[in-house]
């Protein structure tokens, strides 16, 4: 399946039908995975859940909520097998819009302060950080801090 391909094809709504593989993607993404639980609630919700697909594999979603001119990136993830081929980037451009189209003015996130990626990917996309909350995640050992980091979708 070439990368081209992949880039023209695939992003839809996610459904409750995803959720098997988006659990094995979370389990081999993170030390403190999203549960089933996180993500049905989310689409009972009506947060904006997008996958990222190509011949019925899965290989990215997020999950965003947005309300009250603010939008708040929740969950961004993309397979191990598929990072680095910019369909990190290219998700996090279609949630800016999707957060555009529900007039909200800011888009925030928190992320790791260890997750040097991730937190590169932002920068590059245009988020600025603002503020540090203290040993806000758990790790295997103790505490992390985690960075909020805001893009302003005004301009
Ligand atoms: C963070 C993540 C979503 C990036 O997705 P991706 O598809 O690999 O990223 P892209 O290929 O679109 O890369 C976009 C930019 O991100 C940065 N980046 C991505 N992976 C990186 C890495 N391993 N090291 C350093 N920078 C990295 C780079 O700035 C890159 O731009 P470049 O290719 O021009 O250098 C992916 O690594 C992931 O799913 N990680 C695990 C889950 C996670 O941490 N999610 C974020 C929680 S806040």
């Amino acid at each position: 399946m070439s990368l081209v391909y992949v880039i023209a094809h695939g992003l839809r709504p996610m459904t409750e039908a995803d959720l098997p593989r988006i659990l094995q993607i979370e389990l081999a993404s993170y030390e403190h995975p999203w549960s089933i639980g996180n993500f049905t609630d989310s689409l009972h919700v009506g947060y904006s859940m997008w996958v990222r697909e190509a011949e019925g594999e899965i290989m990215g979603y997020y999950v965003m909520m947005a309300a009250a001119g603010e939008a708040h990136l929740l969950n961004l993830t993309i397979a191990p097998y598929w990072r680095r081929h910019g369909l990190g980037r290219d998700l996090l451009d279609h949630c800016v819009a999707r957060a555009r189209d529900h007039q909200a003015d800011s888009l925030f996130l928190e992320v790791r302060t260890s997750n040097t990626a991730a937190i590169a990917l932002y920068h590059s996309s245009g988020f600025i950080d603002l503020a540090v909350r203290r040993a806000y995640y758990p790790t295997i050992d103790g505490r992390e801090d985690a960075l909020i980091m805001k893009k302003d979708l005004a301009c």
